[in-house]
């Protein structure tokens, strides 16, 4: 820890910052569902969620998943395709995978309990060090302090930390600080607090610092005109585009999906087969070849549905989708992927990707507009 850190640290009253803390979050916490109950599955399934959703995104999403899967036995044992479902739209259907696998050892390996041991509880897919902190600390009580991004921000502020925290150096800084200022006993109310004030107060722009319970122990409020310059943010990668052309293949009133690989990104997921196009490339000359050579059927092109932009982590894409009609062949994947012709009716039944379900809908839009007997 650095010196200026250490020394505010040494200044600041650690009990008197603690119980401030403690009071706001006993009277602002938001009313949400898992903290209602210290279910360890519950809060295990809030906290996957939360990683990369935002709470007002993750809620209904919280709550369907709950209904659907009300124990880790109901998880465990449920088909890895109804649990993609009850996860689609929220992206990064990898945490859904992890928790399936992991319920899955929960019920085979614990009997259906889960583990209060933070290293058995890390052992499972899916679970990091921040996880395992946050199931630790809120549903059994232990005193492990958890530091998200909304933390990482807080004690940036508070303690003027300009270094950039995915650098070791400064994560580790950070990682002590949590550490010491975390109030035994109460450990998964106080890192729910820190949390929620990063969520809340401290917040990425335009910190709410009047409303801060803390504010007389910020660095930063005292020393920069504007406390939101920290943490220091790394600059960002030009994230590539990728083409991507998609055909709706309609043989009577059935459409060909093709579900992608488990392993991999958006894995376990249906889409409509295509590819990554070359820009200068004509779409239409590439899907019937696509087609051809990756599933053996020869289609016709009819026309453009939609052209969708989506953004993901790494990479943006821009999706156009086209109706096909299938002329003959039997669909067969090279790679061995998972083929179906299903009515169109019946796609709401399948995991997509939200870009895909986009394109279902703008293809739904066309089919009742356009031509009531027929596909768009
Ligand atoms: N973000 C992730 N987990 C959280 C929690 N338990 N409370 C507030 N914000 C969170």
């Amino acid at each position: 820890m650095d010196e200026n850190a250490e020394n505010h640290l040494g200044a600041i009253q650690i009990d008197t910052f603690r119980r401030a803390l403690l009071d706001w979050y006993g009277e602002h916490q938001r009313d949400l569902p898992w903290r209602r109950t210290r279910d360890p599955y519950a809060v295990w399934v809030s906290e996957i969620m939360l990683q990369q959703t935002r709470v007002d995104q993750a809620l209904p999403y919280y709550e369907r998943f709950m209904d659907r899967f009300p124990t880790v036995e109901h998880l465990g044992k449920a088909p890895l395709e109804d649990v993609l479902k009850a996860w689609e739209g929220m992206g990064y259907y990898a945490r859904a995978r992890n928790l399936h696998r992991a319920a899955r050892r929960v019920v085979v390996e614990y009997g259906g309990r889960i583990p209060e041991d933070p290293a058995r509880i890390s052992d499972l897919a899916g679970i990091g060090p921040y996880t395992a902190a946050a199931i630790s600390s809120i549903a059994f009580g232990r005193d492990c302090p958890v530091v998200d991004g909304n933390v990482v921000r807080v004690l940036s502020r508070l303690f003027h930390l300009t270094g950039n925290p995915a650098t070791s150096a400064a994560r580790k800084k950070i990682d002590g600080l949590a550490g010491r200022l975390l109030a035994r006993g109460r450990a998964g109310d106080f890192n729910q607090a820190m949390m929620e004030l990063g969520a809340t107060i401290c917040t990425p722009r335009q910190p709410r610092c009047g409303a801060c319970p803390v504010n007389p122990f910020c660095e930063a409020r005292k020393t920069l005109p504007d406390p939101s310059v920290l943490p220091r943010k790394r600059p960002r990668a030009q994230r590539p585009h990728l083409h991507v052309a998609a055909a709706i293949v309609q043989r009577d009133d059935e459409v060909l999906i093709v579900r992608r690989p488990t392993d991999g990104l958006l894995g376990g997921l249906w889409e409509f087969p295509g590819g990554t196009v070359v820009k200068q490339v004509e779409r239409e000359t590439f899907l019937s070849e696509e087609m051809k050579n990756t599933l053996g059927i020869d289609v016709r092109v009819d026309h453009a549905v939609a052209t969708l932009r989506h953004a993901f982590t790494h990479f943006e894409m821009t999706l156009q989708g086209y109706s096909c009609s299938y002329v003959e062949g039997v669909a067969c994947h090279r790679d061995g992927n998972v083929c179906r012709w299903v009515p169109f009716e019946d796609l709401g039944r399948f995991a997509f990707p939200r870009a895909y379900r986009r394109l279902i809908e703008a293809a739904a839009r066309l089919r009742e507009g356009r031509q009531p007997d027929g596909f768009a």
